[in-house]
């Protein structure tokens, strides 16, 4: 007897994932160098005739029914490279292998050529959800050939996540790396959202003195409303955690260091590369930067006064967060699919955007009841280019935006920084500008160097001998 699906490291996620596949009637082989990994898979997996592992890649291969469908859950970077120079001796032409782990897109371009030059297949696959996700259902991401795709296509379907209206949460998305730039998007939204709740986080607790019992309470009932979030859902869960090793609630514990993998870092960096602005994104990963820098911060903080924080009304300030984290989550997708949209053209993944909303909706990480209607809004108009631009986005942000203006100012004016919120507010604020003062740059750029402008009352290109 053969098995339907291999997976490549029982890690946290690998096994979360292989047990989903079993649980879905398909039987499963793991491969992991540490025994412990494999004895703890044949334990909790219970029947080996439906789920087994090995240590030892020539078993491994051997027990899969062909064409194999090999996936790797291990750490991004050269650790993939090892496990498929380690596996290719014993495959055949034909065999499918595929990356479901968070790998930088230009490397699954380079993989998916040198394999399918020796006539395997190969799927980058964005997976999302964590250990959870991987055990109950995530949000699939796949790229590569759609032949490819399709020996898989029935797996996948089957252990993904199921949205609202019973759609699972997986679609092929493109060729070569698009399944894997997606994600690296995704996360990048992620690194948004997650630092404009703990900027909300922030404000809430240094303005008006709000315990962690009524943030709980606060972030449980917007979880409730249209802010209803995974994100916003767990965060209203930590404010009620109890510190294990102490007295209190564990968040006031934790060191306000973050830590990051470096997705969030490569969708800045991308979304420069093609031209596209994602500031929410940019100033969550500088975020965690100076996060890290916590004993310079400490430093300063004793250098520098800090105007002391401005009275509001506390029921005035709940109403005013609330507008402003909707308004600013509307933000971080509004850009995260702008650069989707940019890099379908720049890399020819032909995406289709309301897809990926669609496959966003359930499972993922930043699964939000705004994915319904953002996945209305492309489906409504596939050639749309920044979400904020959809008639129903229109009359969310008109209802929000006086909110996010009244809330970044008094946080500025308290000494609280807000750079998520503001640099959502200037990314509105400029996007739907008709007039910036760049004019002055090209001026200057062409005072100091030459570099030519063009006009707004003539077509041509134009060069002036400044102060002559
Ligand atoms: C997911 C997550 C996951 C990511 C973590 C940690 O979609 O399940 O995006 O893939 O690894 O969020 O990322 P950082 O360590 O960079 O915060």
């Amino acid at each position: 007897m053969k098995y339907d699906f291999g997976m490549v490291g029982l890690g946290v996620m690998g096994r979360n994932f292989i047990l989903n596949v079993a649980d879905n009637g398909y039987t499963a082989f793991g491969l992991d160098l540490n025994q412990e990994s494999v004895t703890a898979l044949q334990n909790e997996g219970g029947d080996i005739a439906k789920v087994n592992a090995s240590t030892d890649a020539k078993t491994f291969v051997e027990n899969l029914s062909v064409p194999r469908k090999i996936m790797l859950l291990v750490p991004a970077g050269r650790a993939v490279d090892m496990v498929i120079e380690s596996l290719l001796p014993h495959l055949n032409e034909g065999d499918l292998l595929i990356d479901g782990g968070n790998s930088y897109f230009k490397d699954t371009d380079r993989r998916e050529k040198y394999l399918t030059d020796k006539g395997f297949h190969y799927l980058g696959v964005g997976v999302s959800g964590g250990a959870k996700g991987a055990r109950k259902g995530p949000s699939i991401m796949p790229g590569g050939s759609a032949s490819a795709y399709k020996y898989i296509e029935p797996i996948f379907q089957a252990v993904a996540a199921n949205a609202k209206d019973g759609k699972p949460c997986v679609a092929y998305l493109g060729p070569r790396s698009a399944g894997n730039y997606v994600k690296m998007v995704h996360n990048g939204i992620e690194y948004g959202m997650m630092q404009l709740t703990g900027e909300i986080y922030d404000l809430l607790r240094k303005s008006a003195d709000f315990t962690n019992d009524e943030l709980h309470d606060i972030f449980a009932k917007w979880n409730n409303g249209r802010l209803k979030s995974f994100l916003v859902e767990i965060t209203s869960e930590i404010f009620k955690q109890d510190d294990d090793k102490g007295d209190g609630r564990l968040i006031d514990k934790i060191l306000d260091k973050a830590k990051q993998k470096g997705t969030g870092k490569w969708t800045s960096q991308n979304a420069m590369d093609i031209g596209i602005p994602v500031p929410t994104i940019d100033i969550a990963v500088s975020m965690r930067e100076i996060s890290a820098l916590k004993s310079e911060r400490v430093q300063a903080d004793n250098v520098y006064d800090r105007p002391s924080v401005l009275p509001i009304d506390k029921a005035e300030l709940v109403e005013h967060a609330e507008k402003a984290l909707y308004f600013s989550f509307i933000c971080a997708y509004a850009q995260g699919l702008h650069q989707l949209a940019s890099a379908s053209k720049e890399y020819e993944y032909d995406l289709d955007i309301a897809t990926i909303a669609q496959i966003w909706r359930a499972g993922c990480i930043i699964r939000a009841e705004l994915l319904e209607d953002i996945t209305t809004a492309f489906n409504e108009n596939e050639e749309l280019t920044n979400l904020l631009m959809a008639p129903a986005f229109v009359d969310k942000i008109h209802g929000t935006v006086a909110s996010v203006r009244r809330l970044v100012s008094y946080a500025v004016q308290s000494g609280i920084p807000v750079p998520g919120l503001s640099n959502s507010m200037t990314y509105f604020d400029a996007y739907t500008a008709s007039e910036l003062p760049l004019n002055l740059i090209q001026a200057q750029r062409d005072h100091f160097g030459s570099h030519t402008y063009e006009r707004n009352d003539m077509e041509g290109i134009f060069h002036t001998e400044w102060g002559e």
